[in-house]
């Protein structure tokens, strides 16, 4: 492995900083200090052992200690297990890590990392602990998520050395680390990081310090969000992740992610966010705020918005009821338009008997829902509405991809079951969506994407470096301009529309860059489509 040689980078620029000679040239990045040795903490420190970094593993106590390799020993066993790493490479990147139960051990490190809970407080005695005991050229960074990283590195002897790496998890996974300078950065330690990043196998993003960044001022709204639909009784848990995995193509659903984030995390995030941008989208669902407080913070305590092990939903109570039995006959409605061919066509392949008039005898109303259009009206002019359900295929129709079953509010229980029913039996995974602007998926996806418009719009990030983010950051397949163009600005736009006439939020109305994109029939991710094209600017 290569090191990072950082005394030709930083050393001039630390000497000025703190006003006093130092000679970094011959230093490299031979040993790092993690201190946390949480979920992330363990995380940070097998990506830098399996880089051949030597890492010196700190925690308050024995107890905490334990845990937290415990935390880095099953990671690696099952890397093992899966065939990724021998036992004698575990071997050598355990023996990598050396543990302590205190400040002193970071004495001889050439960068020291602090991941631990998002206190303010508590993270500056740990910058005052490292102050102490690090060799003046060690680089300190924070692993903050939202946190201020120039109020950090402002309670510091040396403001100049002190960065954002943000890693994401699980981090040795997730490929993003965002490298966060201040107004107080000293020149060339940025790079430095960001080059020690690559070493480690990831890429990095370099980013102002803003609240949340780049991938958590996007990613939080959209899980607080989903975790208010839940609370609003909009849909099931179950429902609002199938939403997303399976109709977006996300690898996990918010809610599961919410869990895995660890709820009281997201909620400190949150809280950040709100104080620094105010607005809807970021005051924390009442939902969330309660499972903090009864202690249910997610994944690492057992219980969050779902259970573990095991996955229980505890708003399971939000579908159907009773599963019904697939149609032998329905009556579809449509407007002629492709929504009512394209389920017309799979119908047929199910061996199901259509028939087109609402007077003959059917077993369900199937309306060819649209996105931005309500279901009732057409229910309601067949005649039966308590007979009808929409159906709307927000994807492809490769087996298992989603479709929404739409209930208005004069579905009977019968219908809804049946739509479901039929849904399973044309293959695809259902879930059960209320006859409002965007049914489900859209509900979720076109204020996320929405966020993202205004972030370039605003001059936040370019539209490059939010899809970095979120693809090698969240693991989305595509980056949110790319799901953008595929469900096509005009649907966005007609969605938002129908969402913000719906309900007023501010965070609904459509941002004018989405508008003009719409307007000029302008896609974002084509090259040289303009200044904000994905391709055409940089981090600010
Ligand atoms: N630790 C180490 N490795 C892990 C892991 C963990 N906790 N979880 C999964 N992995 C590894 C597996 O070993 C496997 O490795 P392999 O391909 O070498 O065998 C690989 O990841 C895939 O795992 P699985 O097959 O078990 O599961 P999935 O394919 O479902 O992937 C996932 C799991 C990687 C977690 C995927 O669901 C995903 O990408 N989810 C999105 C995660 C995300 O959004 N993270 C960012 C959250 S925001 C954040 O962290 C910022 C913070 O500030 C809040």
């Amino acid at each position: 492995m290569p090191t990072v040689a950082l005394g030709a980078i930083i050393g001039r620029s630390l000497a000025a900083a703190r006003g006093r000679d130092c000679n970094l040239a011959a230093m490299e990045i031979h040993e790092v200090a993690v201190v946390g040795l949480g979920t992330m903490g363990a995380g940070i420190a097998e990506v830098f052992a399996r880089a051949g970094i030597g890492v010196v593993a700190i925690e308050a106590d024995e107890a905490a200690l334990n845990r937290g390799l415990g935390i880095l020993d099953a990671s690696l066993s099952r890397a093992v297990s899966r065939g990724r790493i021998t036992a004698a490479d575990q071997a050598e990147i355990r023996g990598r890590v050396r543990p302590a139960a205190g400040f002193s051990a970071a004495a001889g490190v050439d960068l020291a990392i602090e991941v631990v809970p998002e206190q303010l407080q508590i993270k500056r005695q740990i910058f005052a602990e490292l102050d102490r005991v690090c060799s003046p050229e060690a680089i300190l960074a924070t692993n903050t998520s939202s946190l201020s990283v120039t109020a950090i590195a402002a309670g510091t002897a040396n403001p100049g050395r002190v960065v954002g790496m943000h890693f994401f998890n699980p981090a040795p996974v997730m490929r993003l680390v965002e490298v966060v300078s201040t107004v107080l950065s000293a020149e060339g330690v940025p790079d430095a990081v960001a080059a020690l990043a690559r070493r480690l196998g990831k890429t990095p993003v370099q980013v102002a310090d803003r609240a949340g960044f780049v991938a958590n001022a996007l990613l939080l709204p959209y899980l607080n969000h989903a975790i208010s639909l839940l609370d609003a009784g909009y849909s099931s848990a179950a429902d609002i992740d199938l939403a997303c995995t399976a109709g977006i193509g996300l690898p996990m659903g918010p809610l599961a992610l919410l869990d895995m984030i660890g709820l009281d995390t997201s909620l400190a995030i949150l809280e950040v966010l709100h104080g620094e941008f105010g607005g809807d989208r970021y005051v924390p669902a009442a939902l969330l705020r309660r499972l903090v407080e009864a202690g249910r913070t997610g994944r690492k305590s057992g219980r969050g918005i779902y259970t573990y092990p095991g996955g229980a939903d505890p708003r399971s109570d939000a579908g159907p009821g009773e599963a019904g039995s697939p149609p032998d006959t329905v009556t579809l409605i449509g407007s002629g338009d492709s929504a009512e061919a394209e389920l017309a066509s799979v119908l047929a392949a199910a061996g199901i008997n259509v028939t087109r008039n609402a007077a003959h005898r059917s077993d369900l109303i199937l309306i060819a829902a649209q996105a931005g259009r309500p279901v009732l009206p057409a229910a309601l002019a067949a005649g039966r509405a308590d007979e009808a359900v929409g159906m709307h295929l927000p994807g492809t129709l490769a087996p298992g991809s989603l479709a929404e079953v739409v209930q208005t509010s004069l579905s009977s229980p019968v219908a809804v079951s049946t739509g479901m029913a039929l849904a399973a039996k044309l293959g695809l995974s259902a879930v059960l969506a209320p006859d409002r602007p965007g049914f489900l998926v859209g509900a979720l996806l076109y204020p996320h994407l929405a966020d993202a418009v205004r972030m370039v719009q605003d001059g936040y990030a370019s539209a490059a470096d939010v899809n970095t983010a979120m693809t090698l950051g969240c693991g989305y397949p595509t980056g949110p301009f790319e799901l953008l163009d595929t469900a096509g600005p005009t649907t966005v736009l007609a969605g938002l529309e129908a969402m913000y006439d719906a309900y007023g939020y501010p965070s609904f109305a459509p941002p004018p860059l989405l508008a003009e994109h719409a307007a000029a029939g302008i896609a974002f991710t084509r090259r040289g489509a303009g200044p904000r094209s994905a391709d055409a600017t940089t981090a600010r």
